[in-house]
């Protein structure tokens, strides 16, 4: 089975407050294209990959493996990223009632938000975790990491490629920057598409 990704577009030009063109665009046509290049070059290269020879010290398989998921996620939080940044930043509606549900209030996600993006090397994922049907503020260190049962509803890239050029080394006023630049649409979106509010119904 061959597998090939096409990257998405995004509307780059509605800039996020404190974020400029030249930072986006780079973020964008450089990593996020770079993601979608190189995970469709490993699948490639699993197509002739040798299966007999696989180890779990080291293969060729077992590399291109790896990589196939750190890829893979790289490519859906960076989408779930972009596709989140062009609102303004207020939360409403079934993912304002659904924030209020599980972390008490707005202003107590917030919180949590703003802690999870500080300890966090990589990403912060508010997500649905089919598991045990409830809103959680995911913090990783690594594409690769994951819960596996987990639905993005929006994602904050926290990797220092994603600030420095705006923000230099001021994560908080990134991270503030974001927050008012969320679009939550993007998050009842995906509540929709995944027939979430069933699923949550049946939990
Ligand atoms: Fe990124």
């Amino acid at each position: 089975m061959k597998i090939q990704k096409a990257p998405l577009e995004f509307d780059l030009d509605v800039l996020p407050v404190g974020m400029s063109k030249e930072a986006i665009e780079d973020h964008y046509n450089v990593l996020y294209k770079g993601y979608v290049r190189k995970y469709n070059e490993i699948q490639e290269k699993l197509e002739q990959a040798d299966q007999a020879g696989a180890n779990a010290t080291y293969s060729e398989y077992r590399e291109l493996k790896q990589e196939e998921i750190f890829t893979a996620n790289a490519i859906r939080l960076h989408e779930a990223y972009f596709a989140g940044l062009g609102g303004d930043g207020n939360c409403h509606g079934i993912a304002l009632d659904w924030i209020d549900r599980d972390f008490g209030s707005f202003e107590n996600w917030v919180g949590d938000l703003r802690g999870s993006a500080m300890s966090a090397r990589g990403w912060v994922v508010l997500a649905y975790d089919l598991a045990d049907g409830l809103l959680h503020n995911y913090a990783t260190d690594i594409h690769s990491e994951a819960v596996w049962t987990s639905i993005p509803l929006m994602v904050l890239d926290v990797y220092e490629h994603a600030y420095y050029l705006d923000f230099t080394t001021d994560r908080k006023r990134y991270i503030e920057s974001w927050l008012q630049n969320c679009d939550w649409d993007y998050a009842a979106d995906t509540i929709r598409r995944f027939d979430l509010e069933k699923v949550r119904r049946a939990a």
